[in-house]
Formats: C-alpha cells, structure tokens, sequence
C-alpha cells in the first residue's frame, strides 16, 4: 500500500446547513454538493468542494448516530477525521491488521461510493483516519 491523494476533511456539525451558510458566507465558498444521508452510517452529508480536496460536513443521522457522543463533547461540532485514498481496501485493511492497527469494523461503501474502512485514532497520533479506495476513473 502507498498512501494515497488526500481526498477530503470531516468535519461533524449538529447543523449541515448552519455550517454550510457559515462557509458560504464567511469564505465563498460556491461549489457544495447536494445533501444526502448515509442511514447505515448514521449520518447526513454534505460536500463543500475546495481546489484540492473537499470538506465533508457530516450531521448526525439520529440519536443512536456514532456521531452523537462526538457532539456531546463538541457541542458546536468539529474537525472529526481525515480521509486518503488507497489502491485497493481489502489489501490494505489485511495490511494494517498484520500491523496491529485498529481498523474499526468491515469496508463497507461510504459517501462516494467505493469501500471505506476507518483506522483508530489512537493508532494515528489522535485523529482518526478514513481510507477509501479510490474511485474508477478518477486519478
Ligand atoms: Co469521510
């Protein structure tokens, strides 16, 4: 595995469309994806798009969300994960469990589509890390 292209920032808000207001405003930002919901993952998401990467707002779903104990300790929301892409996520998750990392639960597909693992923010300095793999055509 190489680490791959930054692909986006999540951010958790108890609001997406307050946090969306706030970069519309405060930095222009004009390119923002239309909202849509994740049940499974228990969250509503929005794109903002920046020249290089994307913010990803993510809401909570509903109250038994994983996103919830997140804003009981952040109230007004937060910086919550960064996400890189990978070639090809079974081989990496096999990768990191040889390493004794702590990959939180099963690839399963995530808001762009393609399969996503989450590796444990202990094992990475405190932030906790999304990898998805890539997108077909998209490099
Ligand atoms: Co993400």
């Amino acid at each position: 595995m190489i680490l791959g292209r930054l692909n986006h920032i999540g951010v958790a808000t108890p609001s997406n469309e307050r946090l969306i207001d706030s970069y519309r405003t405060l930095l222009r930002a004009n390119i923002i994806g239309e909202p849509f919901d994740l049940p499974a993952q228990g969250v509503k998401v929005r794109f903002i798009d920046a020249p290089n990467t994307q913010i990803e707002l993510i809401e909570p779903y509903d109250d038994s969300s994983p996103l919830a104990g997140f804003l009981r300790r952040n109230p007004a929301g937060g910086q919550h994960h960064v996400c890189f892409e990978v070639p090809d996520i079974h081989a990496v998750v096999a990768d990191l469990k040889a390493k004794g990392a702590t990959v939180l639960g099963e690839p399963r597909i995530g808001a762009h589509g393609t399969p996503i693992v989450f590796v444990h923010s202990k094992d990475m300095g405190g932030v906790l890390v999304e990898l998805m793999e890539t997108p077909r055509g998209d490099d």
